[in-house]
């Protein structure tokens, strides 16, 4: 009798014992899938989310959308991506977010424009998107309609997309966890996914594709022209002059970046950590020099 209750009393021990480990294996590896918020605000910040999914009004909710982008083709809003049902991304699943991201497809199937910078995205290491949509999701939900954009015939055809993609759009490369280290390779990272730099920094074809053999040389945007950020320019400046730039939009003669590259200094080059800065200055100065525009 003593010796069968002695026998429960350890079965039931280890039986404890065995819900212990497996709620924490489940709890781990459900965080592990579900991704880190903390760590997907720092990805959020590192890629300017913020910037086009925020109206300038004073007092707007940040990523509840209505930001106005001018391009030649027209006038894009970028939408609401709280996790509001009606009028956010409430009802997405993270595979929604991650085709969204890696492909610039709606769970549809239909594309998405190139305003939304998913060729530079759709380089994005898995962990990174899985952590970037655990932080979209611990956002306030926010009810605020998307804008329809307003695009100049025949622009505003989602279908066209589907050709400009044949024809400058290649997903990928995959990639698992993302480069790190002061190294060149997280440098990339940093400037071609995440920072997307090139986005103005890149010259473009008259169908808005970037010209790759004019990579980062120096664009003519709407507001006007973007610097070379290859060493051809940069070279005159000292990595504590880039540093400085890159802090605070001052440039080693005293003047003050223009609006379009203070906010992203604001929203991005600011806000990510020395090491990340350094790989970032390390990655332009490993640049092919390429001369001011022809
Ligand atoms: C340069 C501006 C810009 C930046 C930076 C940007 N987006 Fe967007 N985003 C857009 C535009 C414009 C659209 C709408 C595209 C369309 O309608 O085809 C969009 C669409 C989206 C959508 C689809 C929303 C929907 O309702 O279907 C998601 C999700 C999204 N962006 C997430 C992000 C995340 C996450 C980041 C940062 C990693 C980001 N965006 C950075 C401009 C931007
Ligand atoms: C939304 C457009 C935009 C994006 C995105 C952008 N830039 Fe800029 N950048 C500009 C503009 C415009 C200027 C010129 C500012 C001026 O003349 O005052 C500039 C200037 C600079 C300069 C000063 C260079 C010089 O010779 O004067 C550096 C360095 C720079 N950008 C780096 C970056 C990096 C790194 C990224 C990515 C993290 C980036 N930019 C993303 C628009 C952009």
């Amino acid at each position: 009798m003593f010796e069968s209750s002695n026998g429960v009393s350890r079965l039931l021990r280890r039986l404890c014992r065995c819900a212990i480990a497996c709620i924490l294996t489940l709890g781990f590896a459900q965080s592990f899938a579900q991704g880190n918020a903390k760590k997907g605000e720092y990805v959020a910040k590192a890629a300017g989310c913020v910037a086009c999914h925020t109206d300038t009004k004073p007092g707007s909710i940040p990523f509840a959308g209505g930001r106005t982008l001018d391009t030649p083709f027209g006038t894009f809003y970028g939408p609401n991506i709280t996790p509001d049902r009606e009028t956010g991304l409430g009802s997405w699943s993270e595979a929604d977010f991650r085709r969204a991201i890696h492909l610039g497809e709606r769970s549809d199937g239909s594309n998405y424009f190139p305003a939304f910078p998913y060729p530079s995205f759709t380089g994005m290491a898995d962990a990174d998107v899985r952590d970037l949509w655990a932080y979209l999701r611990s956002l306030p939900a926010t009810k605020q309609a998307s804008r329809p954009h307003d695009l100049r015939f025949p622009f505003g055809w989602r279908f066209l997309v589907t050709f400009w993609k044949w024809l400058f759009f290649a997903p990928g490369p995959p990639l698992a966890t993302a480069p790190t280290g002061v190294t060149v390779s997280r440098g990339s990272y940093l400037v071609r996914t995440l920072g997307h730099c090139g986005e103005c920094h890149t010259p473009r074809n008259f169908l808005g594709a970037p010209l790759s053999d004019r990579m980062l040389a120096g664009a003519k945007l709407a507001e006007g022209r973007t610097p070379n950020l290859t060493p051809t320019r940069l070279k005159k400046w000292t990595n504590g002059d880039l540093t400085k730039f890159l802090k605070t939009g001052l440039t080693p003669d005293g003047d003050v970046a223009a609006e379009t590259m203070s906010e992203v200094v604001l929203n991005t080059t600011n806000q990510v950590t020395p090491d990340d800065l350094a790989a970032l200055i390390l990655y332009l100065r490993s640049l092919t020099p390429l001369p001011e525009q022809r």
